[in-house]
């Protein structure tokens, strides 16, 4: 028996990094897909198009697990995830066998399972291509071994396999994937707020491209590291002038106004470079679409990846876009959550 599930990649329109804080952030899951086909098998076997492959005894790869979970804990104490990410990149194969194993534990679970990984999610680029994974595996496991799970219980186990990957992750990108739609998502206790904005936006957005800068050289969990390492009078402040900018961003989309759209994205990637996330190349690109009146701003962690950009005259953007020497691709923003694949 084989089961196949997907779930799609995400991209912010605001509010990353301040997410991290507890401020809100409206995500948008995007059309390109990551594809998790499990089978019954006698170990733990993985099989994906980006180079992760291995096969090991089920015993390993749960006590794997548990060691990575019981390292996460102990970092957490001190904030400071740097042991945990120099295990993960020890072996490429390390933060598969402890998602794997964690899946495994979370669901009771200690047979052996073999699973194909098909993502066309470019990695690093802040297009969610972990928390895609992460909402698809568990998805998976769950449905060939007959569990049912729902969507929240998928989201939870998606968790805690970005804590691994980002250490203390917002939980906005994992729930992006998971839900799918546009999201107004927001850290709290005792629950996050997860809500789709459909009400409030009940149109198509349409006008946004995304453009590739490059692979960032830092990774997610320390792009986030070191904007915790920050002065944090000075973080805060970025935050607010964030924050203010998200609820105002809800109110231009509700209300179509596209220059203040465009605007808002500028307000948040002068933020985040401020925050020492964005890069000379970003700035560049951002700048050239802000002399046409238009909006750009970086996704997700940022140190590369991709930006995303905005202009009510799709023609000129694409054009200003190449005119810098760059590439763009048009995607469909809120795109279905994770769901079985036939
Ligand atoms: C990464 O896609 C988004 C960040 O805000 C981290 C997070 O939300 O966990 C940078």
């Amino acid at each position: 028996m084989s089961i196949s599930v997907s779930a799609p990649g995400k991209v912010h329109l605001i509010g990353e990094h301040a997410v991290v804080y507890g401020v809100p952030a409206i995500i948008a899951a995007i059309e390109n897909r990551c594809r998790v086909t499990a089978e019954e098998h006698d170990k733990i076997k993985i099989e994906s198009d980006f180079g992760v492959n291995f096969e090991d005894d089920i015993k390993n790869v749960l006590s794997f697990a548990d060691e990575v979970n019981a390292l996460w804990k102990e970092c957490n104490k001190k904030k400071n995830f740097s042991e945990l990410f120099s295990v993960m990149r020890i072996e490429k194969t390390n933060p598969m066998k402890a998602a794997v194993g964690t899946v495994m534990r979370h669901l009771n679970l200690a047979n052996g399972i073999s699973l194909k990984i098909d993502s066309k999610i470019p990695a690093g680029a802040g297009l969610g291509s972990s928390s895609a994974m992460s909402v698809s595996i568990p998805f998976a496991v769950a449905e060939l071994n007959n569990i049912e799970i729902t969507k929240e219980e998928i989201n939870k186990i998606a968790f805690s396999l970005e804590q691994f990957n980002h250490g203390t992750p917002s939980g906005g990108d994992n729930s992006a994937c998971c839900y799918g739609g546009l999201i107004w998502f927001q850290k709290s206790q005792p629950k996050n707020i997860i809500r789709y904005m459909k009400k409030e936006i009940p149109y198509e957005l349409e006008n946004f491209l995304m453009v590739y800068t490059g692979k960032p050289k830092k990774t997610t969990g320390e792009l986030v590291q070191q904007v915790r390492n920050l002065n944090e009078d000075f973080r805060n402040e970025k935050m607010e002038n964030i924050k203010k900018a998200v609820y105002e961003m809800r109110d231009a989309l509700e209300k179509k106004q596209k220059e203040k759209i465009s605007d808002l994205m500028n307000t948040a990637q002068n933020n985040l470079t401020e925050l020492g996330v964005s890069t000379p190349k970003i700035n560049r690109l951002c700048e050239a679409v802000r002399n046409i009146s238009g909006g750009a701003k970086l996704c997700g962690a940022g140190g590369g990846g991709i930006v995303l950009c905005y202009h009510e005259d799709k023609q000129l953007l694409k054009d200003i876009i190449k005119s810098e020497k760059f590439e763009c691709w048009e995607t469909e923003l809120g795109a279905e959550g994770v769901r079985e694949e036939k």
